[in-house]
């Protein structure tokens, strides 16, 4: 028995605070370029696959896929931070942080943007960059001195709580998602992931290096974003503009029962927002890390929105693929306006849900009088997250266009060139035949809560032929 395998605290309490025995203490650390050298591998690994995700949540069809992909896009954003930031912590600059710190860790991550297909993609992604991540970091935490390096050991505590979330539904997709067959089609795939990882002794670098290497990129052709907002095929008549739900909310002779339809159709319906953010985040460079990680925080409120929607039509035994959740805003504003359009008109239609008798703390007004709970809930924190949203707005795109009036004015200009005759157009291009829906869905919800249709609501037919959803003339 030595002092240090019998070490104890003051009247048995733990020594070094818990974190070690003492033995352990003595025995084990990294040192800090060993610690540098691998936080520099999780801080690019999380910080390309972010920003891989969200490159792909446009052209994602499959629905629950584009709301993974804006959830993990967001958890792995909030980590490059404090990997970054540890680095600097521990070193004088440069950092060489701009670049990958391995060329071949490099390319792998760029082919996984290329992957051309979603099982491609979903393979590189869940099946081996998270494990390996996860795998780095908890071998980081068991090699490393948590006494010496504490800080560091926080921090990969808590990326790894997240990256676990992400494993986990990683896991279901490959199950849900990859047939024996793809395992067959993508096999040189596979063990090119493998050999570039094993080349660079696994993500982390910890592992012997093996003698194969890859040779050089795997697709042939570099990724391009789609800007197409692509929907799976449960989504019909993505076209179809003939419910105004602005309208239908905003008359106050409309009791408040009836309008929780609309709020729900238009919290699904946000699904449009997360398809058209994505774009600008991926043609945006060069900004500082917070830029990126505030607008994919934004775009992953709104894919929670749009699922807040799809919990309340759960609620009323309303199967929501009935109901058109139209795809024309992404649409026009991917396929026609330019980065600083898309992003004006955004922030003009966020400033706009602040005052208080139109916005969101309306609908919230309308939710609370309509006595349901779930209602409630939904509304109050679309509204608390658009407070944020407005902030995001004010903060990165109101400089870039010389001040809060002049981005309004922007924003409002071409919002109205997005909008104007496209109801018209959509239907002559066959595109859609703006079939009523809402008597339909409103009569199924009479029965649900038990009550009569009314005659007056139940004809209610205006659109957005000739309004915007703020109600400005088109
Ligand atoms: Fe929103
Ligand atoms: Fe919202
Ligand atoms: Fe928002």
């Amino acid at each position: 028995m030595s002092i240090a395998s019998d070490y104890t605290g003051y009247k048995g309490l733990p020594e070094l605070v818990g974190l070690h025995k003492m033995e352990e203490a003595i025995n084990k650390g990294l040192t800090v370029n060993e610690s540098v050298n691998r936080l520099k591998r999780f801080h690019w690994t999380a910080k390309r696959l972010s920003l891989i995700l969200i490159s792909r949540i446009t052209s994602m069809p499959v629905y629950e896929l584009k709301m993974a992909f804006s959830m993990h896009a967001h958890l792995l954003a909030e980590h490059v931070e404090p990997f970054f930031n540890r680095v600097r912590e521990m070193r004088e600059p440069p950092y060489g942080m701009d670049e990958a710190p391995h060329a071949t860790l490099g390319v792998l991550l760029d082919e996984i943007q290329n992957a051309p297909t979603t099982e491609a993609l979903v393979i590189g992604i869940y099946q081996y960059v998270i494990p390996s991540l996860i795998n780095g970091i908890e071998k980081h935490i068991a090699d490393n001195n948590k006494l010496f390096d504490h800080p560091t050991y926080r921090i990969c505590k808590l990326a790894l709580s997240d990256i676990k979330e992400i494993e986990d539904y990683g896991q279901t997709v490959i199950k849900s998602l990859i047939s024996q067959d793809d395992l067959t089609e993508y096999h040189s795939w596979m063990c090119y992931l493998e050999t570039s990882l094993n080349s660079i002794g696994g993500l982390d670098g910890t592992h012997p290096v093996s003698e194969f290497k890859p040779d050089g990129s795997f697709w042939n052709e570099a990724y391009v974003f789609d800007f197409i907002p692509q929907r799976d095929e449960r989504f019909v008549d993505g076209f179809n503009m003939r419910v105004n739900a602005e309208a239908f909310l905003l008359d106050r002779d409309i009791e408040a029962l009836p309008k929780t339809l609309m709020l729900y159709f238009k919290r699904m319906r946000e699904i449009n927002v997360p398809e058209m953010m994505a774009s600008i985040v991926h043609e945006t460079e060069g900004k500082p890390w917070e830029y990126y990680r505030e607008m994919i925080r934004q775009i992953w409120d709104e894919a929670r929105h749009a699922m807040m929607g799809e919990v309340g039509f759960a609620s009323l035994g309303i199967d929501w693929k009935k109901i058109p959740m139209d795809v024309t805003w992404c649409h026009i504003l991917n396929t026609e306006l330019s980065n600083e359009e898309r992003h004006s008109i955004l922030f003009y239609i966020e400033q706009g849900l602040m005052p208080a008798k139109t916005g969101k703390k309306y609908e919230w007004e309308v939710a609370v009088a309509t006595t349901n709970r779930l209602t409630e809930l939904i509304q109050d924190y679309d509204w608390a997250d658009e407070v944020l949203h407005a902030r995001i707005g004010r903060d990165w795109i109101v400089p870039q266009l010389g001040g809060q009036e002049k981005a309004l004015e922007h924003g409002n200009k071409a919002w109205d060139k997005a909008l104007s005759n496209r109801y018209d157009q959509f239907e002559l291009e066959g595109r859609t035949k703006h079939r009523n829906w809402w008597p339909e869905i409103y009569t199924e919800a009479c029965e649900h809560w038990g009550t009569e249709p009314d005659a007056v609501i139940l004809n209610f037919d205006i659109s957005y032929r000739e309004s915007r959803p703020d109600q400005q003339k088109v």
